[in-house]
């Protein structure tokens, strides 16, 4: 065998179907990568399928094949599972690594890990989120850098050349020091799982509701995506609810089991919402309503027990404009909701995330892509300490689209039609228009019982207790 020359800018670890479709796109944009992944048939199955780009791929059979064939100081993306496959990876690359070269997760990491690993890699790290699928990953994915910023600036070329573009501007950008990419990338999924559950609720309404039959669903979702609602989960929706199924001749929505799957990355948002004391109860809602939707036996017991609910709304049911709005205000919620945490998180752990830059690097490429981000970056622009919901462009969407979410989560509820984020997202907003609240009974209740204390409106004085009289 002759010695490898170390001639590639970059290495890629992990030909999953994540893995080949960024190698790809890398070595579309002119780069040389080298590549390994742990069964080496699959390398040769990677590199005979390459076609042209095949000159640029460096294939390797083993991991010290992979280092050598490298330009130092070397740049290797892990695109591997989450979790102990990152640790082992990184442990094997160790002795074949020096101090200055660098590796990047590119996976969907807990962002907690990624600033463990920052903290003890023997070579430089970047924690990196990547969305956008197997598409995004082969045309152009968003890219949420995190890790040293003198890093991040070494790589930066390749991440930006591969990324997709809004209007010519990459959607890869450095975001913070050590998990913050990963941190964002995750509160990224949990809207991500707000938004699927919302536009999953609406179809309900329309299926369950209206009557309505999936091609005719398909029919609104492609009206909508020409509206405030483009996104690219309202284009999907409306594809695949157009899609007839070749075995049985119906709709393929109609054959398709009722129980979402679930990797993770939405229960993180809820967990790490709780520890920041964020309120995400939009996420809360959808990864809820994922958990019940695996429990099919139990929901066929219910409905045995109870009966169906009359699902069909009652006169004065909202039609498809309001159902429109009233996705519209949800939507802004679940982003609304998902910025404020990420505020929380860069106060809580002193990272600078840059909210703007961030709803920027999510205009394209990524899964929450979607019309509404342009104004939202420029709203967090003019003012990233304030809550989106009170950004006057969005403020004044809300006068409209509110009055829609409450008439559908209203005529919802009166035909037993569960839509947990919608409903949660209107409370959520009733809660943030509330000036006064009810938290003062609480306070009290607290104060009956353990002696909390609470805090006089009036006087402004805290540490007061009520004359329980037990006391
Ligand atoms: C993306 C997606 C991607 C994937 C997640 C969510 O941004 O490209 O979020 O990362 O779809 O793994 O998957 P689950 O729905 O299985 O949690």
């Amino acid at each position: 065998m002759t010695k490898a020359v170390a001639r590639a800018d970059i290495g890629l670890a992990g030909l999953g179907t994540m893995g080949a479709a960024l190698a790809l796109n890398i070595a579309e944009k002119g780069f040389t990568v080298a590549v390994w992944n742990r069964t080496a048939d699959r390398t040769d199955r990677f590199v005979a399928d390459a076609g042209a780009l095949a000159q640029r791929i460096v294939p390797a059979p083993d991991l010290a094949a992979f280092v050598a064939a490298l330009r130092p100081p070397r740049a290797i993306i892990l695109m591997l599972p989450a979790g102990d496959a990152i640790d082992a990876q990184m442990a094997a690359l160790a002795p074949l690594l020096d101090a200055d070269d660098l590796v990047i997760d590119a996976g969907n990491s807990n962002f907690r890990d990624t600033n463990r690993r920052a903290g003890v890699a023997p070579f430089g790290f970047l924690g990196i989120g990547v969305s956008g699928g197997e598409q995004g990953a082969r045309h152009g994915p968003s890219i949420m850098g995190g890790g040293e910023r003198r890093h991040w600036d070494r790589v930066a070329p390749v991440l930006s050349a591969i990324a997709a573009r809004y209007e010519g501007a990459p959607c890869a950008a450095w975001l913070g020091e050590a998990g913050a990419g990963h941190f964002v990338k995750t509160v990224h999924n949990g809207i991500e799982y707000a938004d699927m559950q919302m536009i999953a609720e609406v179809y309900g309404v329309m299926r369950d509701g209206m009557g309505m039959t999936a091609p005719a669903i398909a029919t609104v979702f492609d009206r909508w995506n020409s509206g405030p609602l483009r996104s690219y989960l309202i284009e999907i929706s409306a594809t695949v609810a157009a899609v007839t199924d070749a075995v049985t001749g119906k709709p393929l929505l109609d054959v398709i089991v009722d129980a979402a799957g679930q990797k993770g990355t939405g229960r993180w948002t809820v967990i790490e919402a709780q520890h920041l004391g964020a309120a995400v109860p939009a996420v809360e809602a959808a990864v809820a309503a994922r958990n019940l939707s695996a429990r099919r036996a139990e929901r066929a017991r219910g409905q045995q027990l109870f009966g169906a609910a009359p699902a069909r709304l009652d006169d004065g049911a909202p039609d498809i404009a309001t159902l429109e709005q009233a996705l519209i205000a949800g939507k802004i919620m679940c982003y609304a909701q998902g910025f404020a945490m990420m505020a929380a998180a860069a106060r809580e752990f002193g990272w600078a995330l840059p909210l703007a830059d961030i709803a920027r690097v999510w205009r394209a490429g990524c899964i929450i892509r979607s019309a509404m981000l342009n104004d939202m970056a420029a709203a967090l622009a003019e003012d990233s300490s304030r809550n989106l919901v009170f950004a006057p462009a969005f403020a004044d969407r809300l006068r409209t689209a509110g009055a829609g979410l409450r008439s559908v989560v209203a005529a919802s509820a009166r035909a037993g039609l569960p839509v947990p984020a919608l409903a949660s997202g209107l409370a959520w907003f009733d809660t943030m228009r509330t000036a006064r609240g009810t938290a003062n009974l609480i306070q009290a209740q607290r104060d009956f019982f353990g002696l909390h204390g609470f805090e006089r409106l009036d006087t402004g004085q805290g540490g007061q207790h009520g004359p329980w009289g037990y006391a």
